[in-house]
């Protein structure tokens, strides 16, 4: 079990256009309805949902997450219509290290406006405002430019390229490591924002 000071209480983050909040057995038709898409699974490293099935299973792990504090994701609601549009939270935490480690997932056709860009930022102040993280990484593949874009659009800095890093879909996979520093947050003034 994790300290107290790095456990993950999931309290609702809000955004100008988002509600982050923690998932619940309702939100079933909402994640297969994007999850379904091989595109949006592409670069990630779970399977396109092939079954509604599939999407209960997922929130059925998450719900267990929810009871351990130790990493889990939030629902990306999109406030305007109330449907949960993507995921976002942390992959791992260290506690020996301080350090956490991002990951997220939206719904095809929100793409390109912006949206993620707001949540992680909203993530990254959770993780240094309300745990004692002292390092939050990123990584996506090299061929997802656009998640790289969001990374450096939360003021995370490219670290370096880990060849085949990682098995997925069937290929190894080069991939781009970020990272963003408490006293990186503290410079940039991102608690502000
Ligand atoms: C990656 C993803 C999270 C981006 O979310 P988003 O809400 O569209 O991101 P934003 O709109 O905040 O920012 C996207 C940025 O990428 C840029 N971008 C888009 N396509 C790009 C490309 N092919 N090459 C370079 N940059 C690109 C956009 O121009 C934008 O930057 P800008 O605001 O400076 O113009 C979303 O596409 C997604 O969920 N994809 C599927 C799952 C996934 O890949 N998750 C990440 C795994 S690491």
């Amino acid at each position: 079990m994790l300290k107290a000071e790095m456990l993950i209480y999931m309290p609702d983050l809000r955004t100008p256009r988002l509600r982050l909040r923690k998932l619940t057995m309702r939100d079933a038709a909402d994640i297969y309805r994007y999850s379904r898409d091989p595109e949006v699974a592409r670069h990630v490293l779970w399977d396109a949902h092939r079954s509604i099935g599939d999407s209960r299973a997922f929130l059925r792990y998450m719900l267990r997450k929810y009871r351990s504090h130790e990493s889990a994701s939030w629902g990306i609601e999109l406030t305007e219509t109330g449907h949960i549009i993507g995921t976002i939270g942390f992959m791992w935490v260290q506690e020996d290290n301080a350090a956490a480690e991002v990951g997220y997932s939206l719904a095809r056709e929100y793409w390109g406006r912006g949206l993620m860009t707001e949540a992680l930022r909203a993530v990254i102040q959770y993780g240094f405002d309300h745990m004692s993280l002292n390092r939050i990484e990123a990584q996506h593949e090299t061929t997802n430019p656009a998640s790289g874009a969001v990374m450096r659009k939360c003021h995370m800095q490219h670290e370096g390229t880990l060849r085949s890093r990682l098995f997925n879909k069937g290929r190894y996979v080069d991939v781009e490591l970020y990272a963003i520093l408490r006293k990186d947050y503290n410079r940039t003034g991102m608690r502000r924002i």
